[in-house]
């Protein structure tokens, strides 16, 4: 048993947007994914760090669930993107996954899950590019209370904890997303968003005893990074 983490899959199967016009490493990216997750096996979980398809419904991210599920892993938890215009309620949406058959895909918001003995946190968390509009503070405030929401499930358990913006990046820092990593003794954090030429200002590394990671898949290469065996 495993546990993976990969973000930004940003598939277009059912709708128009297929990354392979940007080029470089996203080109075939489909099948880059397909082959990256080779290495999992059926009994692993893996955790979508958001940006996960471009539908803009649930209906047009269909044949992106249908990829995903169909990989192997017993269950991908899914956290939301700035992306994500499919997203909806949970209920909406396990609804949609069990009409559909995907029995492998779980949603991760204002919840946690276990693997094994450690519970596995997250949200989408916030970005200095999100600060415009009058809505800011309140979106902010929002994630901040689920994120807090998503650790109090964790009880005293171990915690990991899965975001889908980074918490921090070179010359910049979420501290309220930080103290709340820090204040609930978050020993790994793992994020994605970042493509392209930000990889390099990315921040991986433990500070104040939380492990940093980038998993967003054309910074691993569209292979699901090992995080636990
Ligand atoms: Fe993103
Ligand atoms: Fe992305």
């Amino acid at each position: 048993m495993a546990l993976y983490a990969i973000g930004d899959t940003h598939l277009s199967l059912g709708s128009s947007k297929p990354m392979d016009v940007f080029g470089g490493g996203w080109t075939g990216y489909v099948d880059k994914l397909r082959r990256g997750f080779e290495a999992v096996r059926p009994e692993d979980t893996v955790v979508l760090c958001g940006d996960l398809s471009w539908g803009m419904s649930l209906e047009e991210a269909r044949a992106d669930f249908a990829f995903l599920d169909a990989l192997p892993g017993e269950k991908k938890l899914l956290l939301k993107g700035n992306h994500d215009y499919w997203w909806t309620t949970a209920r909406k949406m396990n609804g949609f996954f069990a009409e559909n058959g995907f029995t492998t895909l779980e949603i991760l918001h204002n919840n946690c899950w276990l693997y094994g003995e450690i519970a596995l946190c997250g949200t989408r968390g916030w970005f200095y590019e999100e600060e415009r509009g009058e809505h800011s503070a309140k979106v902010f405030n929002r994630e901040l209370i689920r994120l807090e929401a998503s650790l109090k499930a964790a009880g005293e358990r171990e915690k990991y904890c899965f975001l889908h913006y980074p918490p921090l990046y070179q010359g910049y820092r979420c501290q309220e997303i930080i103290d709340l990593l820090e204040r609930y003794h978050v020993t790994r954090c793992c994020y994605g968003h970042l493509h392209g030429g930000s990889h390099r200002l990315a921040v991986s590394g433990t500070q104040d005893g939380v492990e940093y990671r980038l998993v967003a898949a054309d910074y691993l290469g569209f292979c699901p990074e090992k995080i636990l065996d």
